[in-house]
């Protein structure tokens, strides 16, 4: 696939970090806003990092150059110790890039108290220009009218529910449907709950007459959009495998439906834990899936230093005294297999553009080595005579030809 309006990649898995494991059974009087967990540092690292460049290069060619967000599962907008929540994060980049760009920003959230909180950081923003609404109650009552606003401009859509979130239908109809006419960008980013999968699925096997099981069991056919996920969890040797052939088939489905590729992010609390959510990214254009890329691999340094156990005064050795050399170890492991995947592409084709093979290219690496690395596996092939590329100018255009 050359242009980016075809899109279609294959979908890359990634498998990152996490966040607290049991998210989807909490309730929305939980403690869960009350200081960030570790692990929403990724999710918020990677929104963080992706809109910004999303808004840039979609916005230069939209009317007024107005890009819409839509936050569906909003939540407070700031955790307790005033800690950004995903609102106030993007506040935060609709100010930065305000003089460029206009980020106008919904914020869907059902409950009351939160809401409250969310207003008021909504209040503070409008009062200093920035483009932002909030709107109380359910996402799928007020997504219409978000679409409607939407029209003429691109969209990025947040949807991160406790649970399941919105169905398969008005994923593929409501939001990529009602835009089909349109040639303005669309974009999604979805909690796709694992725990909710783990529980609904165990559900297939088990001989407890649980309450409403069947109507459980429905609404994650719905979710998925159809019950083809029984068969796979079924088929399935652990939870894990279950999750990750579910997750993938759910990413497939909605890309092939809509003309999309994909991104699916693996959510765990810690390395060693079993993943609590997976975000998946869909992107009609080769370009955001690039750009997805490179902001999931700096999302990650960020959540890897936000695991790292406090310090304690006194102790002769802390683990974060070894980060650096850590990172250091990685960087130089990625940049040996980006190596390999370019000399493979290398027999195989004698040149190619970069762009044009994301997913060989950073094969074994995927999300989490980004463009530098490419570059500097670019350089060392140069360095030692096997490509005429030097790695110099934008990673994704360069032309790499081999010497033999
Ligand atoms: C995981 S939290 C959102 C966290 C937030 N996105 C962040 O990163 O800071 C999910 C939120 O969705 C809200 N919620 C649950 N169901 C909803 C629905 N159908 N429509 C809108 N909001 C809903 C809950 O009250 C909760 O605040």
């Amino acid at each position: 696939m050359e242009g980016p309006d075809e899109a279609a990649l294959d979908s890359a898995v990634l498998d990152l970090s996490g966040e607290t494991a049991g998210e989807d059974v909490r309730d929305d009087t939980s403690p869960f806003f009350v200081s960030k967990k570790a692990a929403a540092v990724l999710k918020h690292a990677i929104l963080d990092k992706y809109v910004v460049p999303f808004a840039s290069k979609v916005g230069k060619y939209a009317p007024d150059g107005r890009v819409v967000y839509l936050d569906g599962y909003a939540g407070p907008g700031r955790y307790d110790d005033g800690t950004p929540g995903s609102p106030a994060l993007i506040l935060e980049s609709a100010a930065a890039i305000a003089d460029f760009r206009k980020l106008d920003c919904y914020f869907i959230e059902k409950n009351r108290k939160n809401f409250q909180s969310l207003s008021q950081l909504v209040e503070e923003a409008r009062g200093q220009g920035l483009a932002a609404h909030a709107l109380q109650g359910r996402v799928e009552r007020h997504l219409d009218h978000v679409l409607e606003a939407a029209q003429g401009s691109p969209l990025f859509a947040f949807l991160d529910p406790f649970g399941l979130g919105i169905t398969f239908e008005a994923l593929t109809e409501r939001i990529f449907g009602s835009r089909r006419a349109s040639r303005q960008p669309t974009e999604v980013l979805l909690n796709f709950n694992a725990n909710a999968v783990r529980r609904i699925g165990g559900l297939l096997t088990s001989r407890k007459d649980t309450p409403g099981k069947p109507a459980t069991l429905r609404a994650l056919d719905v979710a998925c959009g159809g019950d083809w996920w029984r068969e796979e969890f079924l088929d399935s040797r652990d939870n894990a495998e279950a999750v990750g052939r579910i997750t993938r088939g759910f990413a497939r489905r909605v890309g092939r439906e809509v003309g999309a590729g994909s991104w699916t992010v693996g959510v765990r609390n810690r390395a060693n834990l079993q993943v609590a959510y997976n975000l998946v990214h869909f992107s009609r254009h080769r370009d955001g899936l690039w750009l997805f890329g490179e902001a999931a691999s700096l999302a990650q340094v960020e959540w890897r230093r936000a695991c790292l156990p406090p310090e304690t005064p006194g102790m002769l050795f802390n683990p974060g005294d070894t980060f650096e050399q850590e990172e250091e170890a990685r960087r130089l492991r990625w940049i040996k297999r980006i190596r390999a995947n370019l000399e493979d592409l290398l027999h195989k084709h004698g040149s190619f553009v970069v762009g044009n093979h994301q997913a060989e290219v950073l094969a074994g690496v995927l999300g989490e080595a980004r463009e530098r690395h490419v570059r500097a596996a670019i350089k060392e092939l140069f360095r030692e005579g096997k490509t005429t590329c030097n790695g110099v100018g934008n990673v994704r255009d360069l032309r790499v030809t081999g010497t033999y």
